[in-house]
């Protein structure tokens, strides 16, 4: 009795702890090491106070004018090559990537979080496998693919746990996982200031529990007690130098687990690649990774599970 007590006590220490820079208001973050306050409604500080980071320099894909065209809440998730996720499969693959995911007990999620068909997106109306329509994108059949395999290797659906998504994107499994899993906490962070900027504008207009942190306060990630890195088409695009950064910092903040979906691969050989085809692997060897599993997603991305 007096053990499970202690343990309690402990689990709730550590919640609260690692709920620590999420006690700050959503739009604006203030340093707690005496660095200048970042606010994230402004983009241009925002390009100014990454300008003195060393990441997110030097990458050739993340240039100014790739991200521009999507500074807009109507255009965020518009394009069949979106810059954060392409949607080039017509409407008999997204049907049949549905029925693939409600076989793999996707319903659970298709009933926790919806497409809206907002911010340009595109969307087709699809049967379920209960007969019902449902409107469904890539954005949602991708993210309730990567909620089926973390259910399946790392993440109980109602589990206190806290993940940390570098490179998120517009928000797109930030908003899906605090929606579909009640206790998640959620912290998106990204090297790329317009990024940062998207994606707290994208959530906060759907009102999402997840938590942006700009890059300026990253090192406050810490000690936020993650129990899950994620990292879904970024780190192919990146430098060495910056996913050196970004994998050292998880090891740091001792995250037992990292979820890496590269855009470049060898199988066979269970190595991911940059874009330029060069090895991924000994950066997360390096900092004390192993490779647990490579699995080939419902939908058919390679995913390369980490633990420390
Ligand atoms: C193809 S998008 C993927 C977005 C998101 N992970 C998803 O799957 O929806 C790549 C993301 O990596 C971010 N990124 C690019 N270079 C980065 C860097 N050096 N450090 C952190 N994030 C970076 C971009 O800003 C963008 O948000």
């Amino acid at each position: 009795m007096l053990f499970s007590l202690v343990g309690v006590s402990l689990m709730i220490i550590a919640h609260v702890w690692s709920l620590r820079i999420t006690d700050k208001t959503s739009t604006h973050f203030t340093e707690v090491d005496g660095l200048p306050e970042t606010n994230l409604d402004d983009l241009a500080g925002l390009i100014k106070a990454y300008s003195s980071s060393k990441v997110g320099k030097t990458s050739k894909v993340w240039t100014h004018n790739y991200v521009t065209p999507y500074i807009n809440m109507s255009a965020i998730r518009s394009g069949t090559h979106n810059v954060y996720v392409w949607q080039t499969e017509g409407e008999s693959m997204l049907q049949k990537w549905t029925d693939l995911l409600f076989s793999s007990g996707g319903k659970w999620y298709f009933d926790r979080t919806f497409e809206d068909g907002a911010e340009g997106v595109f969307a087709v109306n699809v049967t379920s496998a209960s007969g019902e329509k449902i409107l469904v994108s890539r954005d949602l059949l991708d993210s309730v693919a990567e909620m089926i395999f973390l259910e399946q290797t790392v993440l109980q659906r109602d589990e206190i746990a806290t993940v940390i998504d570098i490179g998120a994107g517009y928000g797109r499994l930030a908003r899906r996982m605090t929606e579909a899993l009640p206790n998640i906490n959620y912290y998106a962070t990204d090297g790329v200031p317009e990024s940062t900027y998207i994606c707290h504008k994208y959530l906060t207009k759907h009102q999402s529990r997840a938590r942006v942190v700009p890059l300026t306060q990253v090192e406050d990630l810490v000690t936020s007690q993650p129990k899950l890195a994620i990292n879904i088409h970024s780190f192919s695009e990146q430098t060495k130098v910056d996913v050196t950064f970004w994998v050292e910092l998880m090891a740091r903040a001792k995250t037992p687990y990292f979820m890496v979906v590269p855009n470049a691969f060898n199988v066979k050989e269970k190595v991911m690649k940059f874009n330029d085809g060069s090895e991924m692997n000994s950066i997360f060897n390096s900092a004390g990774y192993h490779l647990k599993t490579v699995e080939r997603g419902v939908i058919g991305s390679y995913t390369f599970l980490w633990t420390l």
